[in-house]
């Protein structure tokens, strides 16, 4: 039979150990919750102070009488042009970042992720090996430089800035990874019967310059992860000031009308951690807030009902004594 033993010196050693470990429970969720709020809190208050303008605009830029008939719109030859103004709530401080937003685009999808062909569009590379870019390879027997579905759907509305009647200079350079620009993208690779078939997929490239500075490409051909997602157009390097009205003249022209996708433009200041997002403050609040409020469960109910640790009356031999 197993007999254990709690009296004298060594059973209040092992019951004071007990109670020991009792605390380091409490004092290691009470550790993770002291850490973690502060980060929360902090992390949320940089998300506060990024000043966020987002103008959807893809049905407002249809004319009223195509309202019904969006798909009939984008596909006629009528002007695409169109004016919106954003009013500036709070201070935005320098560098302020220009993104269209798409919604419902599946850059992610399978067949089309894979339909391009990074091989060709590297430095010193062979220009014709277009055979991953089906059905968009060759134009007229002639292989296509960039080829590929990613490539041929570039993004093409175009945006201006106007503030008090004077142009806001938007600069388009250096919004790609470097990374890419430097050994992705040749700078000896030129475009190449690009968008010359008879359906035009989107924004055309100019075939003198080297892919390498084709920036909106570079930042289109890094395909986003989810369905909604943002891409860099450009940055404003100069501060807003509340109440200042910016006007857009903007060019409608990418076909998001198909697909029922939504258009966005977004204008976006940043902060130490980034642009607008609460959920990494919300997720840490969350985890420290359980936390603590484990620990002081815990300590209530050790205070209020405490169980004797190690009592032997508990084991189920001592529980029932003609067990043996
Ligand atoms: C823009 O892209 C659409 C396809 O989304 C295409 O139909 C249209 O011709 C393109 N327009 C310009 C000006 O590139």
């Amino acid at each position: 039979m197993v007999s254990l033993q709690f009296d004298g010196i060594s059973g209040k050693l092992f019951l004071l150990n007990m109670a020991f470990l009792v605390m380091q429970v409490i004092s290691a969720f009470m550790l993770v919750s002291i850490v973690f709020i502060p980060i929360g809190v902090v992390s949320l208050f940089a998300s506060r102070d990024v000043v966020e303008i987002i103008d959807r605009y893809e049905t407002a830029c249809v004319p009223d009488g195509y309202k019904n008939d969006k798909v009939t719109f984008i596909q006629s030859n009528l002007t695409k042009q169109c004016n919106r103004t954003l009013t500036v709530k709070k201070r935005m401080k320098k560098p302020i970042y220009v993104y269209y937003q798409l919604d419902n685009f599946y850059q992610n999808h399978r067949r089309y992720v894979k339909s391009r062909s990074d091989s060709q569009l590297k430095e010193n590379s062979s220009w014709d090996d277009v055979s991953s870019c089906k059905p968009e390879d060759t134009s007229n027997g002639q292989p296509i430089v960039p080829c590929g579905l990613i490539a041929w759907s570039l993004f093409n509305d175009t945006y201006n800035f106007s503030l008090n009647d004077q142009q806001l200079a938007v600069n388009k350079k250096g919004i790609s990874w470097k990374s890419d620009r430097d050994s992705k993208f040749g700078k000896d690779v030129f475009p190449k019967n690009f968008q010359n078939g008879t359906l035009k997929g989107g924004a055309t490239l100019n075939p003198s310059i080297p892919l390498s500075e084709q920036e909106d490409l570079i930042v289109w051909m890094r395909t986003a992860a989810l369905p909604t997602f943002r891409k860099l157009y450009g940055k404003i390097e100069q501060d807003l000031q509340p109440n200042d009205q910016i006007h857009v003249t903007l060019d409608n022209n990418y076909n998001t009308y198909s697909f029922n996708g939504k258009k966005k433009l977004v204008l976006s200041t940043t902060s130490w951690l980034g642009g607008k997002n609460d959920f990494l403050g919300i997720a840490y609040l969350t985890v420290g807030g359980l936390c603590f409020f484990l620990a002081l469960s815990f300590t209530v109910v050790y205070l209020v009902k405490p169980r004797r640790l190690g009592d032997p009356s508990y084991l189920s031999w001592n529980r029932n004594p003609g067990g043996h």
